[in-house]
């Protein structure tokens, strides 16, 4: 079992990773085309009414609040408390009320076996300590209780754009993992291995066509996604940043699926669902 890196290291990793989420604005990436995938991972959960449910790395709630219409008793948690609030605005307009709580992943602040479901929507995948952060999904959920993920593959286009923006982020911290790992069924077997039965394993696409021409979906990214906008500030400190935003061109331009002036990407990922023993 892999170990938590604690002590400053650890909290001033996840202080940057939380000004890193803020950085931006990913709720209305959300808004403008990744809101398919919450009400996608609560269908594929099964979620019903009277269900204690958690959703880990919630961000504003594009999973938990669709859980939390179908009557659902739901905590969102996340590491950054910005995306918990303008959840909990959402929340408020959709009228459903839920319990939003700031916690980091990798050390979940509940009870162990304390949840029916325990979900996360290309989330958890986040948490640079996998095997720290899947125990944890682990031990929050009862026995018998559900564990279901959504995470972008690493062969899909979000694995693509991590791929292409590397050589310009800063260094990973040691002993992290790369995010679209999750996407990966082996992978995700080997994090929970024995402690859930995965019934529901399969690949999906989210098609996206909020954006005009190609480019346009990376220089979204760079205005509004966290990790993006981190790679172009390090890609800028090293005098890189025209490469990098020819790079994310050049992948715009490859992804595309669509016709001249209606771009068109198609972004996979994987659900993977199960029982924990
Ligand atoms: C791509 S967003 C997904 C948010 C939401 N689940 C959704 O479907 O829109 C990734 C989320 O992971 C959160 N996150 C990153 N690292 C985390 C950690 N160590 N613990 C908890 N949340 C984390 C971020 O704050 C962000 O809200």
């Amino acid at each position: 079992m892999a170990t938590v890196s604690t002590g400053t290291f650890d909290s001033e990793l996840k202080a940057r990773h939380r000004a890193m989420w803020a950085s931006g604005d990913y709720p209305s990436m959300v808004e403008t085309f990744l809101t398919p995938l919450g009400p996608e991972l609560v269908r594929a959960c099964e979620i019903r009414a009277g269900q204690r449910v958690l959703d880990v790395a919630a961000g504003t709630g594009n999973a938990s609040i669709p859980a939390a219409r179908q009557g659902a008793d739901v905590t969102a948690s996340d590491l950054t408390p910005e995306l918990l609030e303008a959840g909990r605005g959402r929340a408020q307009e959709t009228g459903v009320e839920l319990d939003w709580v700031a916690s980091d992943a990798e050390r979940l602040p509940f009870e162990d076996a304390s949840f029916d479901v325990v979900m996360s929507a290309i989330g958890v995948m986040f948490a640079p300590h996998h095997q720290a952060a899947a125990d944890e999904l682990v031990r929050t959920c009862r026995p018998g209780g559900t564990i279901g993920l959504l995470s972008w593959t690493p062969e899909g286009m979000l694995g693509a754009l991590f791929r292409t923006m590397g050589p310009f982020a800063p260094p990973p911290p040691p002993g992290a993992q790369s995010p679209p790992l999750w996407g990966s069924e082996a992978h995700v077997r080997e994090l929970l291995g024995a402690r859930v039965e995965l019934h529901t394993v399969r690949r999906q696409v989210l098609d996206v066509t909020a954006f005009e021409h190609a480019r346009d979906y990376g220089a979204f990214f760079r205005a509004r996604y966290g990790p993006t906008i981190a790679a172009q500030a390090n890609a800028r400190k090293d005098g890189r940043e025209e490469e990098l935003v020819a790079a994310l061109d050049a992948f715009c331009d490859e992804w595309d699926r669509g016709a001249p002036g209606r771009a068109r990407f198609e972004m996979e990922y994987l659900i993977a669902v199960g029982t924990r023993a």
